[in-house]
């Protein structure tokens, strides 16, 4: 830190006048004042006093929650009695202030403790030299919730409407109305094709379903080291080794059109290498795939060695389709970051099936099935779900971190579940009314509601798709939007490098002796 900050008081920095509110006023009103001045905090006074703070992180909040702003106090979202610093304190202990208490903005009030400024996280920064001028940006809430991160065309969720796109299509149209090979083509390609592109792309992408011969031989001994229980590993290992055996550099080193195919090899391969890893795991026959059959055909035949059921093939293509792309979940950001660095696009897609390996994340379909069974029968319900949610349990396949309403794959997966029939889509639907009943009443305001994994396990299960299976079946459609995303990264890029806020103990300390720890 620089001497002259340590001399410097905050009434030499802080900002004056202060964008304040009165408690009555809606959050609309405060809101459209804070992006009018272009603050990222309001003070709430009363007699000139702060009674309240309101910042950009309880902004999301209200966002999230539905809530309309224009008849919501913002005394009902401020933070009350915030924390406030004297006019001469300096700079430099403002700045212990706010790094203690986790704060980005402190209201800042004079001896009779009337409001005389504010001072921000960054103002702190910039004054005391503690940080780079291009420091953290503002407020960044837990989990970089709601915070943009990129500019994307390749689609988007909008959360409180409950509606998803793959470019300028919604994508449960798509899921309707076309086949997987389409949504793969509009989603890399930037538009539907025509009749005889779709044609073409189909061969080619059917022609690349062959996993590379080093790799196939590796692959019975990763399936033994794996097991069927934890295929993502498998897959991880294998996919990693394909892209090494095919000699996949650094993109910087490539070029956009190598990366390109690179990327379409990657989605073509990944279902022989999941069924397979999933067959050797159960001591089955390797199965060479066919190229005579669409992507979804292809998957089932794999998996059972005979040419499916349409109906079911198509479930499974619906599946795929709903689950390509969603915009800047963690794998897919996972991607992103890795890809920002230069690196080859075979770690970019290893780093992203990694972070769909989580519960949170991807490891739910089996797991809300597993839920199901463990419920049982519909009378038992009520009080699996009560005493799971009061125990602080998560329910499998409910809650989303973006969606607040229906999560339109879910509505879509229950229609085709309803279509396809079967004893668990009635009790799944029960289980779901009562679930939906019991958030609501146990975590009022949350908005939880079934997304993706819930109906995906029912439908999966209906095919014949083994439970083993569900994840890895979100990574081989999953990965046609990651790859995407890693051309569209690699197209306009720039090194993801954010930053942290220290909270640990006040550095430098002197390193002690070893016999003095
Ligand atoms: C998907 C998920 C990770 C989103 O998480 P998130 O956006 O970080 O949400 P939060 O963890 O902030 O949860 C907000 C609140 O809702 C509750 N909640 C969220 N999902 C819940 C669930 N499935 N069951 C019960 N409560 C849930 C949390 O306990 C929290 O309550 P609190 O305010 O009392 O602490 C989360 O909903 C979840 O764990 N779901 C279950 C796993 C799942 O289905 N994963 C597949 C995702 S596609």
């Amino acid at each position: 830190m620089v001497d002259g900050a340590a001399q410097r008081t905050v009434a030499d920095i802080m900002s004056s006048p202060v964008v304040s509110a009165t408690r009555d006023e809606m959050l609309a009103e405060v809101a459209a004042r804070m992006s009018k001045t272009g603050v990222g905090s309001v003070v709430i006074t009363e007699d000139d006093r702060p009674v309240g703070i309101f910042t950009e992180r309880d902004l999301v909040k209200v966002a999230a929650s539905g809530v309309d702003p224009k008849t919501e106090a913002v005394s009902d979202w401020m933070t009350e009695r915030p924390d406030t610093i004297p006019l001469d304190f300096e700079v430099t202990e403002a700045f212990k202030s706010l790094a203690e208490r986790k704060y980005r903005h402190i209201p800042v009030v004079d001896e009779q403790g009337k409001l005389a400024g504010i001072v921000s996280m960054r103002d702190l920064m910039k004054i005391a030299q503690i940080r780079p001028v291009e420091g953290p940006a503002g407020e960044v809430p837990k989990g970089l919730e709601g915070v943009v991160v990129a500019e994307t065309s390749i689609g988007d969720v909008r959360g409180m409407e409950g509606f998803f796109h793959y470019r300028q299509y919604d994508a449960v149209e798509l899921a309707e109305k076309c086949s997987l090979e389409e949504v793969w083509y509009l989603v890399h390609e930037k538009q539907l094709p025509t009749r005889q592109q779709l044609s073409d792309f189909s061969k080619k992408v059917a022609g690349l379903r062959d996993i590379t011969p080093k790799t196939k031989e590796a692959l019975p001994l990763i399936a033994a080291a794996s097991g069927t229980s934890h295929l993502l590993d498998g897959l991880r290992t294998a996919y990693s080794l394909m892209a090494a055996e095919l000699g996949y550099k650094a993109w910087l080193d490539t070029s956009i059109d190598e990366l390109r195919e690179q990327a379409i090899r990657t989605c073509a391969v990944f279902p022989t290498i999941l069924v397979n890893l999933y067959r050797l795991g159960k001591g089955m026959e390797y199965i060479e795939p066919r190229s005579d059959l669409s992507v979804a055909a292809n998957y089932l035949y794999m998996l059972s060695g005979s040419e499916p059921d349409p109906e079911a093939a198509r479930a499974i293509e619906q599946y795929m389709i709903l689950t390509v792309d969603h915009g800047f979940n963690a794998s897919t950001f996972t991607a992103r970051v890795v890809t920002s660095t230069g690196a080859d696009l075979g770690s970019a897609v290893v780093a992203a099936i990694c972070a769909l390996s989580g519960p949170l994340h991807g490891g739910a379909p089996s797991r809300a099935l597993d839920m199901l069974d463990a419920i049982g029968k519909p009378e038992n319900a009520e009080k699996w779900l009560r005493d799971a949610v009061s125990s602080g349990k998560r329910l499998m396949g409910f809650g989303h971190r973006v969606y607040k309403t229906d999560d339109p794959r879910s509505v879509t997966l229950r229609a085709i579940a309803e279509k396809l029939g079967g004893s668990n889509v009635e009790f799944a639907k029960a289980v779901e009314k009562k679930a939906v009943e019991i958030l609501q009443e146990l975590k009022p305001g949350r908005k939880l509601y079934t997304n993706v994994e819930f109906y995906a396990g029912v439908v999966m299960d209906r095919v014949g798709v083994p439970r083993e299976m569900f994840t890895p079946t979100f990574a081989a459609s999953r990965v046609i939007g990651w790859t995407a995303h890693v051309i569209e990264q690699a197209m306009d890029n720039r090194l993801i490098r954010p930053a942290a806020h220290y909270m640990g103990p006040e550095p430098p300390e002197p390193v002690p002796a070893l016999d003095e720890r």
